[in-house]
């Protein structure tokens, strides 16, 4: 395709074909104009691999870890390698514009996307967001750092006012992005839903103007979250170039209304196409015409590299007498909610259909050579799971009036291999004269594999009711209570009980109405969905006769993995976590199996942390977090010692959820959240207020060691450079990686700091006895400065900084040394 002549389109374009390039068209495609060589640009989710068009009945694709799992592997390299794939899955699903990666902040580990961000810590989160960001634009895709800025939490997502301080928001909130645009130059980036000190960032001049495209001089374009821009001119103004998705809410012929008042001028709108024009240029080499079919490139070396950045990005947290790694040929005992299925995504717009996606039980079976056995031991929720579990497909029929109706309509049907579904980008084929709801009826024959009392649910946008052999058993159609489900729009769990007998064949049917039939007062883009509906079904378990089961087979085994932790119902886009323990009598099974066989290593799924109440008792423990397609191999490959632990904790973990930073501020109150913590984020909190912690920010073990030694440090302020060289060796007999971690301290500030803080790293692959040198290089002025309030800029301050190189931010045997800054200086820009 030819490149765009911006400029000569821009004269040529009239002003509604330009107001019409300011939104997209439906919900994953901008605007063409053909006769300008303008094709359509398709966007997709992010951050963790492509889903392309559909959010209902996607195509499968490359799941890479959550957020948090890659920030863990402390690894730029292979974090890049992981933006190409990204980019590849991408153009193979006619997708130049990824939306990823997300690089707000764990200001709790509460927070309903936590699991997709990186890091508490502002220098980890940012190096990851730039070689992901790095990585994808290498192959000519588009990266989109979101949620630009402060879109820490899901209460209130879209109403609540984060209130930060300014030193905060730069120290903390927006230096990710800061650091992303410095060395990686992002050609997108996605506003937030939030407002931030009482203005919504999709419409706020100082954050989009004045930052944005001011001091960092960033000139790629902006977009809206889905349904995040909320008004029209003062939007345009502040330069958000593009409303996704379309059709449009607030642009069309209400920007030809601000111009006819003079609330826009043309140049205005020009400002922004202009962005767009040039954006689409830089994507026209990649050749994807509008429409592109979607194409799969489920590889070999795909597979290789998702098991590689999984079975990297697992921290072995704990491992006393060596529990770890097992042996292969003896016999072992995987217990858990989690062991039997794949925990590969958290929920909401970062989850997607995989591939394929390996459980613990079958990556285990796969690697030992010892028999391996098996025991659920509880559910990890209170919800039961999809019952798609054991009904693996459903017919779905669409009609268009509901069952009461005889005279309806069947216009589409298919078969399902979900039981949560959001209908957000299907439309059912009804003529354009129908208006307002639709209804599916969803079939399937459920044959128990044991006879007793089995728990259905049902969680609905829009309404449902769940018959078994014809009698009502779930009604959520009459009594609802919102909780934030499908993005906000739907119900809690409502749940029924019928005794099923073995082998006997039920009638499971549910009558669903989209969205228009709920009695639920919603407020939100309504426009936006059809609604969604999740149907669970299991056979209730009693917990005591569950336990005992487990116990005693973990009495006969050799060696244990407990798999516990959360999954997507748990960790999701639309809501927060309300506890930071682990769900449904996990913690009960995970003491009876510890006290059963001391050799057991409990391993932890979950994005952010959980509580661990039996630590003590613990001899061995992972955090596995959300290990994408080969989550179940990863975490035999770690287990069994295939692969070596390097990874370490992009989070702390907290002993308790009273003890963290935001306790007393995290969720929205009277429409605002208060960042009462101040730059006081994760380790900087515990540091300073002297915390105890169940395990500290950059902690991670090894089946190896290594000693450090020969700390060298040059500063320049000339040449603003920091240049930390160490030698590290494998002093151990197994091959291995040390992640040097390089914190600074200024031994006087002038107004008070955290005890010292990360602001650079570097990993090293060393095989038994190798020794190296280690060189993690820094810009002096981002090593050393603080956000001056009073002078609106960053102040490098003429002091001492101390330097600090450990495998931990709580490291026993940290390397030190010190430089000093001789001039007091203040900057801003990039
Ligand atoms: C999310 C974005 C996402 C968009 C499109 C929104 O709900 O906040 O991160 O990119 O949906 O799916």
């Amino acid at each position: 395709m030819p490149p765009l002549d911006v400029e000569a389109i821009l004269r040529g374009l009239s002003l509604q074909e330009k107001i019409a390039l300011l939104s997209g068209v439906d919900n994953w495609h901008t605007k063409p104009i053909p006769r300008y060589g303008i094709p359509s640009i398709r966007v997709s989710d992010g951050p963790n691999g492509i889903r392309g068009t559909k959010m209902f009945n996607g195509s499968p694709a490359a799941c890479l870890p959550c957020g948090t799992a890659l920030a863990a592997t402390w690894d730029t390299a292979l974090i890049q390698r992981g933006g190409e794939l990204q980019a590849d899955e991408a153009v193979a699903k006619g997708v130049s514009v990824i939306l990823g990666p997300t690089v707000n902040t764990q200001r709790s580990p509460l927070g309903g996307r936590g699991f997709e961000s990186f890091s508490e810590d502002p220098v980890l989160s940012g190096a990851m967001a730039a070689a992901t960001v790095a990585g994808i634009q290498s192959r000519g895709v588009s990266a989109t750092i979101k949620h630009f800025v402060c879109n820490d939490q899901e209460h209130e997502r879209m109403k609540q006012d984060s209130r930060v301080s300014q030193r905060a928001l730069r120290e903390i909130y927006a230096l990710p992005f800061q650091i992303a645009l410095r060395d990686a130059k992002p050609w997108a980036l996605m506003t937030s839903y939030n407002r931030v000190n009482g203005v919504h960032a999709s419409e706020d001049p100082y954050l989009l103007k004045e930052v944005l495209r001011g001091e960092w001089s960033f000139d790629g374009m902006v977009m809206s979250d889905w349904g995040g821009t909320y008004s029209t001119a003062e939007a345009i103004k502040a330069g958000l170039d593009l409303e996704m998705p379309g059709p449009s809410f607030m642009r069309g012929s209400l920007v030809n209304h601000a111009v006819a008042c003079g609330k826009l001028h043309e140049d205005d709108i020009d400002a922004c196409v202009r962005r767009i024009l040039e954006f689409t240029d830089k994507l026209l080499p990649l050749g994807i015409p509008s429409n592109a079919p979607e194409q799969t490139v489920d590889t070999k070396e795909t597979a290789a590299l998702l098991r590689q950045v999984a079975s990297a990005s697992i921290v072995l947290l704990k491992n006393q007498n060596k529990v770890l790694p097992f042996a292969k040929e003896k016999s072992t005992c995987v217990i858990g909610p989690n062991a039997k299925i794949a925990a590969y995504s958290g929920g909401g717009s970062a989850s997607l259909p995989p591939y394929y996606a390996v459980t613990p039980v079958d990556g285990i079976a796969a690697v030992s050579t010892g028999r391996v056995d098996h025991a659920v031991g509880c559910v990890a929720d209170n919800k039961p799971a999809l019952i798609t579990n054991i009904i693996p497909q459903l017919s779905m029929a669409v009609y268009d009036a509901p069952p009461s109706n005889p005279a309806r309509r069947k216009v589409d049907d298919m078969t399902i291999r979900e039981a949560n579904l959001y209908f957000y980008d299907y439309h059912p084929p009804l003529p354009s004269s129908h208006c307002g709801a639709w209804y599916i009826d969803f079939a399937g024959t459920l044959r128990p594999d044991a006879t007793g009392e089995y728990l259905f649910s049902l969680s609905v946008a829009g309404t449902a009711r769940l018959f078994v052999d014809g009698a009502l058993v779930v009604d959520a159609a009459t009594h609802q209570t919102p909780e934030g489900t499908f993005f906000g729009f739907g119900t809690g769990e409502i749940y029924g009980r019928v005794r099923l007998e073995k082998d006997k064949d039920y009638a499971v049917t549910v009558e669903w109405g989209s969205l228009a039939t709920s009695p639920m007062q919603t407020h939100g883009a309504e426009s936006m969905t059809g609604g969604g509906i999740r149907i669970g079904c299991a056979r209730q378990l009693d917990v005591d006769e569950e336990i005992q089961r487990a116990v005693a087979l973990a009495r006969q085994a050799d060696q244990v993995a407990v798999v516990a932790g959360l999954n997507a119902d748990w960790e999701s886009e639309g809501f927060d976590r309300g506890a930071l323990g682990l769900p449904g009598a996990q913690n009960l099974l995970i003491r009876a199996v510890l006290a059963a066989n001391h050799n057991t290593a409990v391993v932890l799924q979950s994005g952010t942390p959980v509580a661990m109440p039996w630590i003590a008792a613990a001899p061995a423990v992972l955090q596995a977090w959300y290990g994408g397609n080969e989550t179940g191999r990863a975490i035999a490959d770690v287990l069994f010692g295939d692969a070596n632990p390097s990874a370490k904790l992009p989070l702390t973990f907290p002993a308790r959820l009273e003890d963290t930073p935001a306790f007393l501020s995290f969720g929205a109150e009277r429409g605002r959240t208060l960042y009462g913590e101040d730059v006081f984020v994760g380790y900087r909190f515990y540091e300073k207020a002297g915390r105890d912690v169940l395990f500290p920010f950059g902690h991670g073990l090894s089946y190896t060691e290594f000693a450090v030694d020969a700390l060298c440090v040059d500063a320049s302020e000339a040449d603003d450079h920091l240049r930390v060289s160490l030698c590290v060796q494998n002093t151990g007999t197994r091959g291995g990686a040390y992640v040097a971690q390089v914190y600074v301290s200024q031994r006087q500030p002038s107004i008070a700091r955290p005890v010292k803080e990360l602001k650079g790293f570097g990993k090293v692959f060393l095989g038994p006895g190798e020794r190296q040198t280690l060189t993690v290089p820094m810009s002096l002025k981002y090593a050393t400065s603080f956000w001056d309030e009073q002078k609106k800029s960053w102040a490098m301050e003429k002091d001492t900084f101390d330097v600090f190189v450990g495998g931990s931010s709580a490291d026993e045997k940290m390397l030190t040394s010190f430089f000093v800054v001789s001039e007091t200086r203040w900057w801003n820009g990039l």
